[in-house]
């Protein structure tokens, strides 16, 4: 598997159930290790290191099942990952707290602030997920499955949210199972298939590529 994402791109990983697009997350964010190969970023090899470096260097990840601080109102769950290094930096005119306020407002959940995660539907709990890595800082914004068990309605609340942060200048690069999510927000989509890459280029064309077909078809999902 090898590829390349630029510094302001907006890139979808696609590919059917237990392709590795979330292996693929974890070895870049370092909740994994590679057996081979490298992985590189702005020039620097961070294949290996931990992740608590990795996020200081600007890389944050979502993850495909929602994980919060359940005890811990939603201002604090925030907080958490606004106490990182490369956090205090960019907060230091703020108090901690105002400026995980400020996110809370970007992604639409300060009102929500003071209560705990565990009561929320799970569209907010997404924005939640996106907060909480918003709250490092990121230069590059890794998220897997932003979309998985959202209703329609709370997934535009995602893509809104996700289009700004992208406008914003934050680069992104989503995971998505189902091709159909991907193919209106994303101008460039990367395929795989059990672990290898198979082709990229633009969601329509992507999508009928005769081995992406094959790959979702055999399996009979993904165009739903
Ligand atoms: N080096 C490897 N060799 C063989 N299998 C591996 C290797 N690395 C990961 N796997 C397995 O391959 C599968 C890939 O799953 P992964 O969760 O990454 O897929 P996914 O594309 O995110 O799927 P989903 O769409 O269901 O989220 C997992 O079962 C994982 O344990
Ligand atoms: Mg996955």
């Amino acid at each position: 598997m090898s590829f390349e994402i630029h510094r302001g791109e907006f890139v979808g990983l696609i590919g059917p159930n237990g392709a590795g697009k979330t292996t693929i997350f974890n070895m870049i964010s370092g909740l994994e290790k590679p057996s081979s190969g490298s992985i590189r970023f702005n020039g620097q090899d961070i294949t290996g290191m931990k992740p608590f470096k990795i996020v200081n260097l600007g890389i944050a990840r979502t993850f495909q099942i929602v994980r919060y601080f359940r005890y811990m109102t939603l201002l604090d769950n925030v907080v958490v990952p606004c106490l990182s290094k490369r956090s205090r930096k960019a907060s230091k005119q703020y108090g901690v707290e105002e400026y995980a306020s400020t996110i809370l407002a970007s992604t639409g959940l300060v009102d929500k602030a003071r209560i705990p995660p565990i009561i929320l539907p799970h569209g907010d709990l997404r924005k939640l997920q996106i907060s909480k890595a918003l709250g490092t800082n990121p230069q590059f914004l890794l998220l897997d499955e932003p979309f998985s068990g959202l209703s329609h309605e709370e997934q535009e609340g995602i893509t809104d949210l996700i289009n700004k942060l992208h406008d914003d200048g934050v680069t992104v690069f989503m995971t998505g199972h189902v091709l159909r999510e991907l193919m209106h927000l994303v101008p460039r989509v990367i395929a795989m298939h059990q672990g290898k890459y198979i082709a990229e280029g633009p969601p329509q064309e992507v999508a009928n590529n005769k081995i992406v077909l094959e790959a979702y078809l055999g399996r009979g999902e993904g165009f739903a």
